[in-house]
């Protein structure tokens, strides 16, 4: 059994920044970091359009104040107050310490950093690197991890949360080069393993984002917090889904219908193409619904509405977002400088997660703490997003949580003891587990049933919902989750078998959606991200509370936990 001081599963920014945060505090503490992919392809790398912090660069008159209130706003009231106040107060801070660490951001022609506007901010308080924002600080960040003797563990899948009477003890993982298995006993296990995008059958994250931080939490007994709110990015490129940035309606672009109106006038008619994404994604589904969309051969009554770049011009265009012109050219064949993109809503980061109070320790419930665990990044919920995030907030939230949570950390082990378990237990478990996979002798494809998954939480849980939609979608899950053991793998080797991760990988994301299938189900109003069509308005009475999600393989339970509200009173929502 390998053993480590702190053992943090997840290589993208969140992970990154807590692990260089624990040695700049006492580098004598012993850090392992496991990723399933290379660190450097974490989920975090394809971040675009870049990281807000009220710098004042280009708008002298923004504040924290005004950052906190637009992220609260922007939440539909639903975030944590007091985690916005840190989240918002240290930004310029970690903008800096970014600096300082030798992120590229893009510069203005005096050499302070630059500042772009982005959806539901009220002053231009985005930081950026081109297009291309999570790939400049998660460069810096991994270099940090070396240089500062971090023991990471590449291209490991985590399979199991070891934890015994509400403690964290340690880890399961498999080495996907050679199939070893290993147990690792740490006194504190962090999570920091990002989204669920692959939930859904159309999304903006890459291959990775399937929930696993979030379904063995589930597993092992923790709760789930707010798993109803899913965000679809307004923006996403048709067919593919992938991510085309909202920094691009931040230089300027217009979304058009196919009568060639930009019809967020209707919808928004102050923020226009620049409010918020729950708005913007809804509004574009309405023209879609309403035979406004645009087919390929552009008439009218299609899947898709036009993202417009052609009044930037070449030269904006190729040096502000010149990743999302290469993305329409490469992938769909469109030169954004002379034809508008294809674009619509896609499943792009989860609001909800572990709950975690704002020194980042998992919370076991309305009251306790479970020893020894700590999350931050997207699998965490601190909750700064409530029910609908403001873009460029999630890389914020990733460095000045994970700050956090690494300070928190490098103090919390000083009075803790490396835990005790069986480990010959858990190796036997996760032997049997995969052994079975490899000795199942079912007819289904792995492909074939996420597919369909996936095809379910999308049809049944998307940008609108209804119950009886919802209710139909459990009923298919249950069948869905029952064909799990029919499937059946044609690689039995150890080596590279990514066919068994796969398999593995499919039980978290039916976990993960049936979590956020069932907390939506009882959300019996609209807010943020989560809007139902049979109960329109927001419900402040009944509803002003986050969801705590138990699940066991019976079903799930829910209960509730207070929202913090200490500086700004809930308000209708108007842009
Ligand atoms: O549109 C974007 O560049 C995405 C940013 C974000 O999700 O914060």
């Amino acid at each position: 059994m390998r053993e480590h001081d702190v053992i943090i599963i997840g290589g993208g920014l969140a992970g990154c920044r807590a692990a260089l945060e624990i040695k700049r505090t006492n580098p004598s503490i012993d850090v392992g970091l496991v990723a399933k992919t290379h660190p450097i392809r974490s989920h975090s790398v394809a971040a675009q359009g870049g990281i807000a912090a009220s710098l004042q660069n280009v708008d002298p008159d923004d504040s924290w104040e005004a950052h906190a209130f637009d992220t609260v706003k922007g939440s539909d009231y639903l975030a944590d107050q007091d985690a916005v106040e840190i989240l918002t107060k240290e930004a310029p801070g970690v903008i800096i310490d970014l600096e300082h660490m030798g992120v590229l951001f893009s510069r203005l022609p005096d050499g302070r950093i630059a500042q772009r506007a982005f959806g539901g901010h009220s002053h231009k308080r985005t930081c950026y690197a081109a297009d291309k924002t999570g790939h400049a600080m998660l460069h810096e960040l991994v270099n940090n991890l070396r240089r500062n003797q971090v023991q990471v563990y590449e291209e490991w899948y985590v399979m199991q949360l070891i934890l015994e009477e509400g403690e964290a003890k340690g880890v399961v993982m498999y080495h996907i080069k050679d199939g070893e298995l290993e147990v690792v006993c740490a006194k504190v296990v962090m999570f920091a393993t990002g989204g669920y995008g692959r939930v859904f059958n159309t999304t903006s994250n890459d291959f990775a984002s399937t929930g696993d931080g979030l379904g063995m939490s589930a597993v092992a007994g923790v709760p789930l917090e707010d798993m109803e709110f899913v965000q679809f990015h307004p923006t996403g490129l048709y067919p593919v889904g992938v991510l085309i940035s909202e920094a691009v309606r931040g230089e300027g672009a217009y979304l058009i219908n196919s009568e060639g109106r930009r019809f967020m006038e209707d919808y928004a008619p102050k923020q226009m193409e620049l409010a918020p994404r729950d708005i913007t994604s809804r509004s574009i589904t309405l023209e879609i619904r309403a035979g406004r969309g645009v087919n390929l051969d552009g008439s009218a009554g299609g899947p898709f509405v036009y993202l417009d770049l052609r009044h930037l011009g070449e030269e904006k265009i190729m040096s502000r977002v010149p990743f999302c012109w290469e993305e329409a050219h490469r992938l769909v064949g469109v030169d954004a400088i002379y034809e508008p993109m294809p674009v619509r809503p896609t499943a792009h980061y989860c609001m909800g997660g572990i709950p975690v109070n704002t020194s980042g320790q998992v919370r076991s419930g309305q009251n306790g703490l479970v020893e020894g665990f700590f999350a931050a990044g997207e699998c965490a919920c601190v909750s700064v997003h409530g029910a609908n995030r403001l873009g460029s907030n999630s890389l914020l939230e990733c460095v000045v949580y994970g700050q956090r949570t690494g300070a928190a950390i490098a103090q919390y082990i000083q009075n803790r003891k490396m835990p005790e378990f069986d480990a010959q237990v858990y190796l036997k478990r996760a032997n049997k587990q995969i052994q079975s996979l490899l000795e199942q002798k079912g007819t289904m494809r792995i492909a074939k049933l996420r597919q369909e998954f996936q095809d379910c939480m999308s049809q049944h849980c998307g940008v609108f919902r209804t119950e009886t939609v919802m209710l139909e979608g459990l009923a298919k899950l249950q069948q869905l989750k029952e064909k799990y053991g029919q499937i059946y793998l044609d690689d039995k080797e150890k080596c590279w078998n990514t066919e068994l991760i796969e398999a593995l990988e499919l039980r978290n994301i039916m976990i993960v959606g049936e979590m956020i299938l069932t907390s939506a189900l009882n959300r019996q109003e609209s807010r943020g991200a989560h809007s139902r069509e049979d109960y329109t308005s927001r419900d402040d009475g009944n509803f002003l509370s986050h969801t705590l999600a138990y699940y066991s393989p019976v079903g799930i339970e829910l209960n509730y936990l207070p929202v913090v509200i200490n500086r700004f009173e809930p308000k209708e929502r108007k842009y």
